[in-house]
C-alpha cells in the first residue's frame, strides 16, 4: 500500500516546478548589504497574494544577524540567515526565487560598467551555486553591470546545463519606479495610477521610458519628454551623486526588487496577467537580453509582450543608442565568462 502509493505520488511531486507553488521560499544573496536588508525586510512583511513562507539571507558576513533582527517581527515568514560559501547551499536548497544584489556600488564618476571587473565574477559564482543547489529556481539579477551580468548568469547556468530562459531575469523595475514617479510629480498623477513601460537595459541611454504610452493618457512637450527621459535615464546617477560616495540607490532599489519578486510570486502562485518589465533572453529586438514586458507564469516567463506601438522618436533612440550599447555590454558578460571558465 506505501509503495503504491510512493509511486503514485512520484510524477505528481516532479510536476509542481511547472504547476502552482506553494511553499515559497525567497533567498537573498547580498541579504546584508544597502539593498539586500531593507529587501529581506520586505520579504518578511509579504503578505498575500504575494505571502513570501521562508526567507533565507545568505551573505559574506552580516547575513545571521539581519535575519536574527528580521526574525523578531511578529510576521508569518520564516527568516533564516547563512554566511559564507559553506552555508550558501542552505541558503539556496529549495528556493523558488533567488534574488542577487551581491556586489559593489558605484561611487560618483563612475559608471555601472566600471563594476564589471568586481561583480562580475560574484555573479557567476553565485549563479554557479544556484544552478547545483536551486536549479529550477527563478533568478532575479541586481547586481551591476546589469546589462552584462545577467548574461554572465545565463551562461553560468548553461555550464550547469540549467539554462533556462524562462526563470533568468535582470531587474529593471527601478527604472520604471522612477518613470512612475517623475512623470506623476511632472503631471500632477499618484504615482500609483501611472503605468509606463521602460525598455532596453539597465544603464545610462540603453534605458528607454515609452513615454508616448504613458497612461492615463498625457501629452508630453518636446522638451518635457526630453527632460523627463533624461532624469529617468540618469536616476541612479542622481542618487549616487546625492550620497557623495557612500553608495548608490539602496531603498528604492528594495522596494523595486519587492515589487518585481511579489510579481513573481503571484504568477508562480497561479495568477494570471502579471505584466513587468523585466531584462530576459529575448527575439524582440537583436539584442540577445533586452527588457521589455512579459507576462509571468507559474514557470517564469510566460509569454514576452515586444515592444508595442512606439513613436518616432522612441524608434530612433532605440536603434541608435538603446541596441548598440547593450549588445556591447552582453557581450563582454558572455566574453568575460568564457575566458574565465
Ligand atoms: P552594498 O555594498 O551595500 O551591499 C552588497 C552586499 O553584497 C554586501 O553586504 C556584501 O558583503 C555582499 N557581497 C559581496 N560579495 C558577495 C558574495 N560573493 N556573495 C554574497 N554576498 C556578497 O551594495 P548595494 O547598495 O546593496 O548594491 C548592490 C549591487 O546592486 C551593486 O552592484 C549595485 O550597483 C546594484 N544595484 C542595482 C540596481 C538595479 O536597478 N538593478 C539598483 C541599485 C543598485
Ligand atoms: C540605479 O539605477 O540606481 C542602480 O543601477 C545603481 C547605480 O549605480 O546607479
Amino acid at each position: 500500500m506505501m509503495l503504491s502509493r510512493a509511486i503514485k505520488f512520484a510524477p505528481a511531486a516532479r510536476s509542481l516546478s511547472t504547476s502552482v507553488q506553494n511553499n515559497m521560499k525567497v533567498a537573498v544573496l547580498g541579504g546584508a548589504g544597502g539593498i539586500g536588508q531593507p529587501l529581506s525586510m520586505l520579504m518578511k512583511l509579504s503578505h498575500p497574494p504575494a505571502f513570501v513562507d521562508e526567507v533565507a539571507v545568505y551573505d559574506i558576513q552580516h547575513a545571521k544577524g539581519v535575519a536574527a533582527d528580521l526574525s523578531h517581527i511578529d510576521t508569518a515568514a520564516k527568516v533564516t540567515g547563512h554566511d559564507g560559501e559553506g552555508e550558501l547551499a542552505d541558503a539556496l536548497k529549495g528556493s523558488n526565487i533567488v534574488i542577487i544584489p551581491a556586489g559593489v556600488p558605484r561611487k560618483p564618476g563612475m559608471t555601472r560598467d566600471d563594476l564589471f571587473n568586481t561583480n562580475a565574477s560574484i555573479v557567476a559564482s553565485l549563479a554557479e551555486a544556484c544552478a547545483i543547489n536551486c536549479p529550477e529556481a527563478c533568478i532575479a539579477v541586481i547586481s551591476n553591470p546589469v546589462n552584462s551580468t545577467v548574461a554572465i548568469a545565463a551562461e553560468a547556468l548553461k555550464k550547469h546545463g540549467v539554462y533556462d530562459p524562462r526563470r533568468l531575469f535582470g531587474v529593471t523595475t527601478l527604472d520604471v519606479v522612477r518613470a512612475r514617479t517623475f512623470i506623476a510629480g511632472k503631471k500632477g498623477f499618484d504615482p500609483k495610477d501611472v503605468s509606463v513601460p521602460v525598455i532596453g537595459g539597465h544603464a545610462g541611454g540603453t534605458i528607454l521610458p515609452l513615454l508616448s504610452r504613458t497612461e492615463p493618457a498625457t501629452s508630453f512637450t518636446d522638451e518635457e519628454r526630453d527632460a523627463l527621459t533624461h532624469r529617468i535615464q540618469n536616476g541612479g546617477t542622481e542618487v549616487v551623486e546625492a550620497k557623495a560616495g557612500a553608495g548608490s540607490a539602496t531603498l528604492s532599489m528594495a522596494w523595486a526588487g519587492a515589487q518585481f519578486a511579489f510579481a513573481l510570486v503571484r504568477a508562480l502562485n497561479g495568477e494570471k496577467n502579471v505584466v513587468e518589465c523585466t531584462m530576459v533572453e529575448s527575439d524582440v529586438t537583436s539584442c540577445q537580453y533586452f527588457s521589455s514586458q512579459v507576462e509571468l507564469g507559474v514557470n517564469g516567463v510566460e509569454r514576452n509582450l515586444g515592444l508595442g506601438d512606439l513613436s518616432d522618436y522612441e524608434k530612433q533612440k532605440l536603434e541608435a543608442e538603446v541596441i548598440p550599447e547593450l549588445q556591447k555590454s552582453i557581450e563582454k558578460g558572455q566574453k568575460w565568462f568564457h575566458e574565465q571558465y
